[in-house]
């Protein structure tokens, strides 16, 4: 793990091969504190999923130049359209000349043909996107854990799942990859915030996403997970039938 600011305690680490995980912990006064999590795909078309929120963008822009000319981005990611997965989205444009949004269907059709300043990359369900060695597939998942336009890559040369906001862990001070149980942080705080939507399409959207069987999840908010990830996601499935 690297510290690339040391004021706010931005770190990069390598959570799978060529995907860093660029994390800014938020301490809260008097409670358990939060984190952000963007992940960069380094290749010869790099790829950022999500951008952080529009006030971190001088933390991820510095971390960003710490692996690659920020510059050189290609593609800029994100599962929702929310403060934290597309905040900067126009401030990367305006950095990198090449890239362009990444998103699915939904959210360029509702959203990001207005709100970015170049028209998105959009992808349909299944589609793929190649970016040298890595390759991205999205995955439509409406609502799930919320938004309509919601939606994840998975990364097949490394068969992770970057998986925005589900397994949501609080905490600002989490190990950057972990192979213990995230399930069960993760159900607390949904208990306790209620960000999922409650689709009744849940589960086979999960299974979806299992069927790619991950071995690494990026989460957005907390640790990274290595393990079984089809079981993992076969869990919440249960949990959120409950
Ligand atoms: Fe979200
Ligand atoms: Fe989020």
């Amino acid at each position: 793990m690297t510290i690339t600011n040391g004021q706010s305690g931005t770190n990069v680490h390598e959570i799978a091969d060529g995907i860093y995980r660029i994390n800014t912990p938020v301490v809260i006064d008097g409670g358990g504190g939060f984190s952000f999590n963007q992940y960069l795909i380094v290749d010869d078309e790099p790829l950022l999923f999500h951008t952080g929120p529009r006030k971190m963008f001088p933390l991820v822009h510095e971390a960003v130049k710490t692996l690659l000319p920020a510059g050189r981005l290609r593609y800029i990611g994100f599962s929702h359209v929310e403060a934290d997965e597309c905040g900067s989205l126009n401030e990367w444009l305006a950095i990198a000349p090449q890239s362009v949004p990444v998103c699915g269907m939904v959210a360029a059709m509702v959203s990001i043909s207005d709100l970015a300043d170049r028209a998105p990359r959009a992808l349909a369900d299944g589609e793929l996107l190649a970016l040298g060695k890595h390759c991205v597939r999205w995955l439509d998942a409406p609502h799930l854990p919320h938004a309509w336009e919601c939606g994840f890559l998975t990364e097949e040369l490394t068969s992770t799942l970057l998986c925005g906001d589900l397994f949501t862990q609080g905490g600002s001070d989490l190990a950057p990859v972990t192979e213990s149980d995230i399930l069960g942080p993760s159900e607390a705080f949904r208990h306790q915030m209620d960000y999922f939507s409650h689709t009744k399409n849940a589960r086979a959207m999960l299974e979806k996403l299992a069927s790619t069987n991950p071995r690494t999840l990026a989460c957005m908010h907390g640790s990274a997970w290595r393990g079984d990830g089809a079981k993992l996601l076969g869990a919440l499935a249960d949990a959120l039938a409950a």
